[in-house]
Parts: structure tokens; C-alpha cells; sequence
């Protein structure tokens, strides 16, 4: 395990190995000799800011990104002013592009300030050419470019631009057309000591023929259950009390391995780990979702009873052209079949307006489905026309006027299915972790039920990390003011 290795042992003046993980390690302490350095000509530890963009999958590959450099020896930081920047980039919508692109225009200034300043980009954005080469040519402040595949390679590359080795001066681009193997066994960060994000597999195979993402995330590729045990129980031992099983489709999760096994099989070896209270996981798709994992939740202690179930549209004839592999009406009845074996669940949706030839009458689809199907919460988007992508040269594509008027009378629907659910938890007791003080309420300290809702309530620090009764006092619609039940 990672946390078992010392890198002041290592011989960094010796040729780097050629396995990983150790050839990271090799240069993560090479990149910490350079960070000793620094400290000693400048009486302070270099600073690092990494700003995340997307989705969950994101999220935890910037906790590994900051784990990497806070093992070399770098400090986190909130502020872009920072010794390096690294921007983890989402390209799911094309606008994340534009405004990424204004970003990195902003970190000149930084740049002009303190010259050293290292400026990385990486992520989704960055396995699409026609993005790099936009960088490449107007963006000459981007020292270092990687892609989704190779993010375990960081220190490597950071040893290149800091240690003077060849191609320093140059822009250094790494991006991989295709995934090699998962790396396992480097460090990560936690923003919460009491939870955790964990990859079980990476990619997707489904091809929706609006997403981009199998092409900049590739094929899909489960890790062994072995190591994603190991880590769990890794996490437990260090304090997590909630992990959050992380995947494009994790319900087709461990076809692709040598010995297949299924994700209910992985939930159920998860579900035995001592000291572990809760799991989460995320993303389902509805074509993929089992029995045998619905059956699974009604029996589990520990899953937490949410469910994100992307609809995308609610008519049977977009869904097709989506290639989404399931109907409205079958959708509808998986629902059903879900709240009966699990009668609290939360159930929250993805939904896209305006995909390419959506008439009135299939968006009227959707706003049916989404009162039939009664969701928590939804996350609306606007068709975005990712170039590559089947959807982007489909005919008729539905005017901005059209899709303007239609997402804001979706919004209307589904804040006020959300509402009407979220008050029928009025005056009912859940087990709520709590996560953090309430920086707007003094007093106030906040947490999650296992239904994913976030409840204020009075309470002080010593709470942090802990699972506690409360009562759901008040609905705000998609959170709540609650009270603790003292007699815990
Ligand atoms: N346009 C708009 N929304 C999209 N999503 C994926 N691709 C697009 C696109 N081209 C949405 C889907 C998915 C969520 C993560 O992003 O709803 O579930
Ligand atoms: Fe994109 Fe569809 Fe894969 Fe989700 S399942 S990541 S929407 S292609």
C-alpha cells in the first residue's frame, strides 16, 4: 500500500524503474528534492491550487492529483495565486470549454508575477485534439498537459518541467489515445476525513449519441475487487465511515474482468467490511440495473437508500435516437419495481432538453414522466452538440428559442415535484452524517441522510464525522432545518 512507502529511501540518483507504481515514486521523490530546495531559498513550502470541473469521477481524480502533491511537499491552496495550478477539465457541455479557456487566459497575470508559476491542464478537455491544438497555439502560459488515461504520471512529468530535464521549456504534452492498465496504489486526498470517493471501474461503453465521454474516457475497465477491497478497508482503518462507489455505469461493473463478477457481488463483499456504515454509488443506467441489486437494497444495512437514475428524456422515440436501450414505459415500471422493494427511496435524474428533433409533444413526455416518477432532485441541461459525438450531425436541431422556453418550464416541474417530495419527510427522524459547520449560520453545523438530503441543525464541531438522528423539521425544498435527538 501506498502509505507504506518511504520515499526518503529511495535512490533518486539512480535510473527510474520501469513499474509502476514505483516509477512514480521515484520521481514523486525526486519532485520532493526540488521542494526542499525551494523551501530552503524561499522560507516556505510551494503552494499548490487545483480547481476541479464536471462531474464525481472529477472530483476524485483531483483527490488523487492533491495527493500526489501534497506527498511531494506542497502546500494546498484555495488561491490561483499558487506555485502550480492545475485545471481538471470537463468538456461534457460545450460552454465548460469556453469558459475554461477564459480561465487559463486569467492565470497570465499570475504568471507575470511569479515566472515559476507552473500551469497544468488535464481531464476530459484535454483528450480532444482540437482543444490542445487551441492551446498549444494561443495559450503559451500552459506548461503541462495530460489527459484522463495518464493522470498517475503526474510526478513524472512534474520532474521534467522542475528538474530541468530535456523538453523543459517546451510545453510538455502527454495525452494517451487509449487507457493502459489501472494503476493502483497511489496516494489520494480526502476533502472529508469521514468519506470517500472510490473508482470501481473507469470509462463507458454505452455510446449515448449526445455524450462524449466514451471518447475521452474510453472503453470501459473495472478494477479488481481485490484492490478496491483493499482500499476500502484502507479508508476504514483511516476513519471513513462512508464511501461513494464511483462509475459511468457501475451496474455493468466487473463484466470486463477475468473472473466476472457482478456489481450486487461487489456491493454485498463492500457491504462486510468492518466499521464501514454507508455506501453510496453512482451512476446507474436504467438498461443495466438488476433484480438482484434492486432485491439487494431493500435487505442492505448499510447502501444508503438514494438512487441516481438518469432519464435523459421521457419520450420512448428520443430515447431511441439516444440509443438509451430502454422506453418510458419501461423506465416507469423499473421505478416502480424499485420504490416497492425500497419505499424511501430517493430517486434523482438527469434530464436533457432539446436534443435534436425533440417536438413538443416528446418534452411533454418527460414532464409526465417527471411527475409520474416523482424525483428528489434532477439535474436539468441543455443539449449542448459535442462535435464527434452521433448527435451533433443529426438534422433538425430544436431552436434556442424553443429550448429556452422549454427549460424553464422544466425547471418549474421539477422544483415543484421536488418540493412536494422532499415535504412529505416533514416531522420524520433520519440518521443524518454530519459533514461540516454551517459557514452561514452560526451554531449550525450540516450533514447528509442516507437519502443524499442536506439538513442544518444546531449542533458544534465535535458532531463532524458522525451519524446522528434528526428530526426533519422543515422543508426548504432540497434541504432541511432539522433538530438533533439528544437521546442517541
Ligand atoms: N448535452 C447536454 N447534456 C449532456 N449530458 C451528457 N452529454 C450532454 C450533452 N451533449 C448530461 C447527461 C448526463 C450528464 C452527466 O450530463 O444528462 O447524464
Ligand atoms: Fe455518457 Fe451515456 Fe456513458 Fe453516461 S452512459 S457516460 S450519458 S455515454
Amino acid at each position: 500500500m501506498y502509505n507504506e512507502v518511504d520515499l526518503n529511501k529511495i535512490d533518486i540518483n539512480s535510473e527510474p524503474p520501469a513499474e509502476e507504481p514505483f516509477r512514480q515514486y521515484y520521481f514523486m521523490a525526486k519532485c520532493r528534492e526540488w521542494v526542499r530546495n525551494f523551501e530552503r531559498k524561499n522560507g516556505r513550502c510551494p503552494t499548490a491550487s487545483v480547481q476541479t470541473f464536471g462531474c464525481q469521477m472529477n472530483a476524485r481524480d483531483s483527490e488523487k492529483i492533491i495527493g500526489i502533491l501534497k506527498c511531494i511537499g506542497y502546500e494546498e491552496t484555495g488561491s490561483e495565486e499558487a506555485d502550480i495550478v492545475v485545471f481538471n477539465t470537463c468538456t461534457v457541455r460545450e460552454n465548460a470549454n469556453l469558459k475554461l479557456y477564459g480561465r487559463i487566459g486569467q492565470l497570465k497575470k499570475y504568471k507575470k508575477k511569479n515566472p515559476d508559476m507552473v500551469t497544468v491542464l488535464c481531464g476530459c478537455m484535454m483528450q480532444e485534439d482540437e482543444a490542445v491544438e487551441k492551446i498549444r497555439k494561443s495559450y503559451n502560459n500552459v506548461d503541462i498537459i495530460f489527459g484522463t488515461h495518464n493522470i498517475f504520471k503526474l510526478a513524472e512529468l512534474l520532474a521534467i518541467k522542475l528538474l530541468d530535464m530535456p523538453g523543459t521549456k517546451k510545453m510538455i504534452v502527454d495525452i494517451w489515445e487509449k487507457p493502459a492498465g489501472i494503476v493502483e496504489e497511489l496516494p489520494a486526498e480526502r476533502k472529508y476525513p469521514f468519506k470517500s470517493g472510490v473508482n470501481i471501474m473507469f470509462g463507458c461503453n454505452n455510446f449515448c449519441s449526445y455524450c462524449i465521454v466514451p471518447y475521452v474516457r474510453g472503453r470501459e475497465r473495472s478494477r479488481e475487487p481485490e484492490d478496491i477491497i483493499k482500499e476500502i478497508q484502507h479508508l476504514v482503518n483511516d476513519g471513513v465511515v462512508e464511501v461513494m462507489l464511483l462509475g459511468q455505469n457501475v451496474n455493468s461493473y466487473g463484466k470486463n474482468l477475468k473472473d466476472p463478477i457482478s456489481f450486487t457481488e461487489l456491493l454485498k463483499r463492500v457491504e462486510r467490511i468492518e466499521g464501514l456504515k454507508r455506501i453510496r454509488f453512482m451512476t446507474s443506467h436504467p438498461k443495466d440495473l438488476s433484480d438482484g441489486l434492486i432485491e439487494f437494497m431493500g435487505q442492505s444495512k448499510k447502501l444508503c437508500h438514494h438512487l441516481h437514475l438518469p432519464l435523459q428524456s421521457g419520450s420512448s422515440r428520443i430515447l431511441k435516437i439516444m440509443n438509451r436501450h430502454y422506453t418510458k414505459e419501461s423506465y416507469l415500471e423499473l421505478v416502480e419495481k424499485i420504490r416497492k422493494a425500497v419505499p424511501d427511496i430517493a430517486i434523482t435524474t438527469d434530464i436533457i432538453v432539446g436534443f435534436p428533433g425533440e417536438t413538443e409533444e416528446d418534452f411533454k413526455e418527460t414532464l409526465d414522466v417527471i411527475e409520474k416518477a416523482e424525483y428528489d432532485s434532477a439535474f436539468t441541461f441543455i443539449y449542448s452538440k459535442r462535435t464527434g459525438t452521433p448527435a451533433a450531425s443529426m438534422e433538425a436541431q430544436v431552436s434556442e428559442e424553443v429550448v429556452k422556453e422549454r427549460f424553464e418550464r422544466l425547471l418549474k416541474t421539477v422544483q415543484c415535484t421536488s418540493a412536494k417530495k422532499a415535504s412529505l419527510s416533514e416531522g420524520k427522524i433520519a440518521d443524518v452524517l454530519v459533514e461540516e459547520k454551517n459557514v452561514q449560520e452560526e451554531g449550525f453545523v450540516t450533514g447528509r441522510t442516507g437519502q443524499n438530503y442536506l439538513v442544518h441543525f444546531k449542533g458544534d464541531e465535535s458532531l463532524i464525522g458522525k451519524i446522528v438522528p434528526v428530526k426533519l423539521c422543515e422543508s426548504k425544498g432540497f434541504y432541511y432545518y432539522g433538530e438533533i435527538q439528544r437521546n442517541f
